[in-house]
Order: C-alpha cells, then structure tokens, then sequence
C-alpha cells in the first residue's frame, strides 16, 4: 500500500472514497459533510451514525466533490481524540472499506500534527495487514487498498512529510512481525528464522552473526541446547547488530527475544486443545527482527544489538527429562522441573550472552507464561525490570508508541518461590505468581545490568479481529522497542 501526503484540494482529489472524521455530538462537523443535502443529519437521527469510535456510513455519488464516495468515521469524543485514536480509525478505515471495492481512499484531518501523521500512516498500514496467506481465495488480491492519502487542509512541511515516512517504517516493521509470527510451525523452524534474520540484515544493511548447535557447545550455553535437543531442527542463535554512524556515548541497548517455533511443552506436555497456537511462541523475537529493520532504517544515535535464541521445544528420543540438571552460560547450575517452561530457559543464556557482549541496556519481549493473561488479560504487556529509572523512560516510549504496558512487582520475597534441593535454582517456582516467578528466574541471568522483562504472551496473539486490527499476530512490543531506541538522546 502507498501512503502519501496529499496536496491537491479535498474537493478535487479523484479517489474511490473521500474519508471524514465526525465525533459524538460534534458541533463543528466537516464542512463538506454539512453540504450533502442533509444526508448527515439523516443518518444521525436514523441512528444509522453517532460519531462512536470506527463507526462508518457511506454516501456514494456525493455532491461537490471528486471521490467516488464520501465516507464518514466515527473519531467519539472529541475531546479524548488522541494518537491512539487516529491509529485505529486509520485502520478501521482501511478494513472497512477493503472489503467494499474500495482501492484508493483519502483521509481529511486538517491540521494534524507529526505524531497524529505517523500514528494514522502507522494505523492504515496495520489495518492493510491479513492473517490470509494460505487462504487461496482467488479474490483475495482485489480486496487491497493500493494508496491512502492523508489530506492536511494544506502542503505537507518537510516535517509531517518524516512524520508520515516514520509511521509508515514503523507499521511496515511491525507487519514484518506478524507475517513471521503467522508463519506455521512447519514451515518456520529455527533454520527459516535465521534465514528471515540474515535476509532483512542484508536488505537494510545490519550486521547479522549466527552460531549453530557447534558454537553454541563450545560457549556453554547448556541451558538452551538442552531445550533444544529434543527436536530434529537445530537451534540457533542470531545476533543482529545496528551501530549508528557516530554514537553519542556509551550506552549500548540490547533487544531480547524468545523465539521458540513450536512450544509442544516437550515431556511436560502441553493439552492438546489449543497446542496449534504454540506456533506464536517465537513472537518476542519476532518482534526483535521487525524492530531492527526499522531501527536501521530511522538510525537513532544509540547501538543496538538483537539477540535471538531460536529452538523447537519437540519430544523426540533424546528430549529433555523432567529433573535433568544442566549448566547455563553463566555457570548456574539449573534443575528442569517442566519441561514446558522452556522460554526461560533458552532466554537465560541469551541474557548472559547479550550482558557478556557490551550490552548496558537489556529489554526482553517474550511469550513467557499462560499466568500474565490471568493477571493482566489481554490488554496489557507485563513488564518487570531490576531498574526503576530504566523502566520509567520504556514506559514513556510505550505510551507515547500507544501500547498498554502495566508493571508487577519484583520484591526479594517472590525470589524464595525459586528453590532447588539438586541445582542453584529450578526452572518453576509454585502454583503462585507464575509470571513472577518466571521474572526472577530471568534477572537471576540478567542482574546487575539495567534490564527490562516483557510478557506478551496474552498480547502477541488476537484471537478475534478488532475494527482496526485483524486477528492473529499483533506484532505487539515492535513500537515500543523503537521508540525506546528513538527516545535515547543522551550521551552517558
Ligand atoms: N509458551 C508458554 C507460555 C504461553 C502460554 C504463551 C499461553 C502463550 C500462550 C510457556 O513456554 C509455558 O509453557 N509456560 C508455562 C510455565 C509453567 C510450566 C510454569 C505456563 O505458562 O503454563
Ligand atoms: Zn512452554
Ligand atoms: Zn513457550
């Protein structure tokens, strides 16, 4: 899909759908809607259209004007009409009228800002984006918007102009997301994730080093391998390195993922229902790769580096036991009580790997407990950390980049859930704080560097549609990750 700025009079733009935003009880509606004959004000006291969030009505052969169509949205309440908004009626507005025989379509926001630009070209992109590969529905390619302009009431200044481009890279990274994180399990093991790495490193010019099951023995990274050796395709480990043309200091940002291609749960077996959705367990680095790609692309002043630690968690002869002992990177001697907590496991050596190799930053994303969706639901990333101040500046980033992020706790007292009677530690803690618990494991491996725990496994995955978003892969903590890197302005 292209997006543009658009400079051509509203009236005179030829698209298939000229779109307008009304609110609730709005007093001031769009000129052009006030001139159709009274059709606004049928459609309102029809009930057909009350300015609520995503609610559209169409006027064809409208009057006035070039489009085709006239499309009105509903933005609710004015006063509350922020970026988080205009990013979902973006993308409504894609979703709705795909499916309508639409292929151009044009938005009047007249007199948005740089942040309002990028979050509506970021919303239309995410809106052009379907769970529908392996559909072979031969209609499928007419059901594209092909552009989406935004029409500003006047030129776009040299800067909506990088607003628009940011919030385009930053949808189309997140896209990149959500086309790997859909990719089943048969035809995405860790060999297809290195080569999906190693493609868009070539692409966008980042540094991209790999270590096989070879290198990764040398090291001595015993909790990852052991993950793995239950499956027949080998695990990787994937390391992809941004470095800005002159840093600015010192600070070193790492970017963690988990990225298990198929989570059967190994020996601790997963149930059967609902184990085909174990192929999004690779989302956290997932999201990794698509921050990276546009990470190279927008350059911010500080280096970051992805770490990507990809096994398949599989049953086979050789799999991993339940009460097997075995030595992570850092020398921690760790007690496999379940098999099926594996993340943490390959995520320890990925830690202790990043914290060996500069990084002074760490924040991890991945699809770590079923326990963070009883917590939290489905609204909100979890997010841990062992540094307050590190952690406000993310949260900053998150809400600014429009992804719900809510905080849980990390007192010493959870730490006495982690207790081994064979090793330094076990892979569970109890029934309680399962995602709590799962956090402290990972600090045991990240400590005393800055660092930054994200559990997406509630928010990764949408299991319905919404009006701007379809289901399946969200491509959740892409944003977050970018504008965090962004965000870094200073030099210590
Ligand atoms: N991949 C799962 C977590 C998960 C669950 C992701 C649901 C997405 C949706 C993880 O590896 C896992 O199995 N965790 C266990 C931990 C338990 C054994 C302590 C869990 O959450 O049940
Ligand atoms: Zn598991
Ligand atoms: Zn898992």
């Amino acid at each position: 899909m292209q997006i543009k700025i658009e400079t051509t009079p509203v009236e005179r733009l030829s698209v298939d759908a000229l779109a307008l935003i009304c609110f609730e009880a709005d007093e001031n509606p769009p000129a052009l809607l006030a001139a159709q004959n009274g059709w606004l004000q049928e459609i309102l006291t029809s009930g057909e259209f009350s300015g609520k969030l995503y609610e559209t009505a169409v006027l064809h052969r409208p009057q006035g004007v070039a489009a085709k169509r006239l499309v009105v949205i509903g933005g609710g309440k004015r006063a509350t009409f922020r970026t988080v908004e205009a990013r979902r009626v973006a993308g409504a507005l894609v979703r709705t009228l795909k499916t309508k025989g639409v292929h151009s379509i044009a938005l009047f926001l007249s007199g948005a800002d740089e942040a309002m630009v990028a979050a509506v070209a970021e919303g239309a992109i995410l809106g052009s984006w379907e769970a529908d590969k392996y559909k072979s529905d031969p209609k499928k390619n007419d059901k594209r918007i092909d552009t989406f302009a935004l029409s500003l009431n006047g030129g776009g200044t040299p800067e909506l102009e990088s607003a628009l481009d940011q919030g385009r890279i930053v949808g189309e990274a997140q896209n990149l997301t959500r086309d790997l994180v859909n990719e089943p399990a048969n035809k995405l093991v860790p060999a297809d994730l290195v080569a999906a790495a190693r493609s868009m490193a070539s692409s966008y010019g980042l540094e991209c080093e790999v270590l096989d099951t070879e290198a990764m023995t040398k090291l001595g990274m015993g909790a990852l391998l052991g993950v793995a050796q239950g499956s027949s395709n080998p695990p990787f480990f994937i390391v992809l390195k941004y470095k800005p043309a002159r840093a600015t200091g010192s600070d070193h940002l790492a970017l963690v993922g988990k990225g298990v291609t198929f989570d059967t749960g190994g020996l601790s077996i997963k149930p059967a229902d609902g184990m085909e959705k174990m192929k999004y367990d690779m989302a956290g680095s997932a999201a990794v790769i698509g921050a990276m790609r546009a990470i190279a692309q927008l350059k911010p002043v500080i280096p970051v580096t992805g770490y990507i630690a990809t096994v398949e968690n599989m049953i086979n002869g050789n799999a991993q036991r339940p009460g097997d002992i075995v030595t992570a990177l850092s020398g921690k001697t760790i007690e496999v009580l379940n098999t099926d907590a594996e993340g943490r496991l390959i995520l320890a050596d990925a830690l202790t790997y990043a914290n060996r190799n500069g990084a002074t930053h760490m924040v991890d994303a991945a699809t770590l407990t079923g326990a963070i969706g009883i917590a939290l639901g489905h609204y909100n990333i979890g997010a841990f950390t062992n540094n307050e101040s590190f952690l406000a500046k993310f949260m900053a980033a998150a809400r600014a980049a429009g992804e719900k992020t809510w905080q849980l706790p990390m007192d010493e007292e959870y730490k006495e859930y982690l207790k081994s009677a064979f090793a330094d530690l076990p892979n569970i803690g109890g029934r309680h704080g399962g995602s709590i618990t799962a956090a402290w494991f990972l600090r045991e491996f990240a400590d005393p560097t800055p660092w930054i725990h994200l559990d997406i496994a509630a928010t990764a995955w949408l299991d319905d549609g919404k009006a701007w978003l379809s289901k399946g892969p969200s491509g959740v903590a892409v944003r977050s990750f970018v504008q965090l890197a962004l965000d870094w302005t200073h030099a210590s």
